[in-house]
């Protein structure tokens, strides 16, 4: 099962949402903002940015923010059409690999934008995240 194809629109949306959150970032240890911006299947956009913290650990990445945020806002039957992520520095950015395993749990048919080595790039969470982790 493959996600229909996003049109142009649909990304660029989204690009300027992330883009828009990312001035949000609390990023005084990295200095690296980061915003994401999700596509949920009813078409409702949520958007998060990197919170991180003192103790280092702690720090929530801008894709898990913006999950959890829809989460929040909707509950847990939310289902992930697309996310979009983007960084103040204009270098590749993909996803960490706990992100990836938290947009698989609401987007196991996620399409994920991202900037690439050689630049804007999308890839399907499955190319991302081969075998994700699943309960049931
Ligand atoms: N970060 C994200 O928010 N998303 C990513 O995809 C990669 C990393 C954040 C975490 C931390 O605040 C900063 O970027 C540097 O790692």
């Amino acid at each position: 099962m493959r996600n229909k194809k996003l049109s142009g629109a649909v990304s660029a949306k989204l690009l300027r949402s992330a883009k828009k959150v990312m001035k949000n970032a609390h990023a005084p240890y990295s200095k690296f903002r980061v915003g994401a911006a999700i596509l949920l299947s009813n078409g409702k956009v949520f958007s998060g940015c990197n919170v991180e913290n003192a103790s280092f650990g702690m720090t929530n990445c801008a894709e898990r923010t913006a999950i959890f945020s829809a989460v929040a806002e909707l509950g847990p039957k939310i289902e992930i059409r697309a996310i979009s992520v983007v960084n103040d520095q204009g270098v590749p950015c993909s996803p960490c690999g706990a992100c990836r395993q938290v947009i698989y749990e609401f987007g196991p048919d996620a399409t994920v934008f991202f900037p690439g080595a050689k630049g804007p790039k999308q890839a399907h969470i499955t190319e991302l995240l081969p075998e994700g982790f699943r309960l049931q």
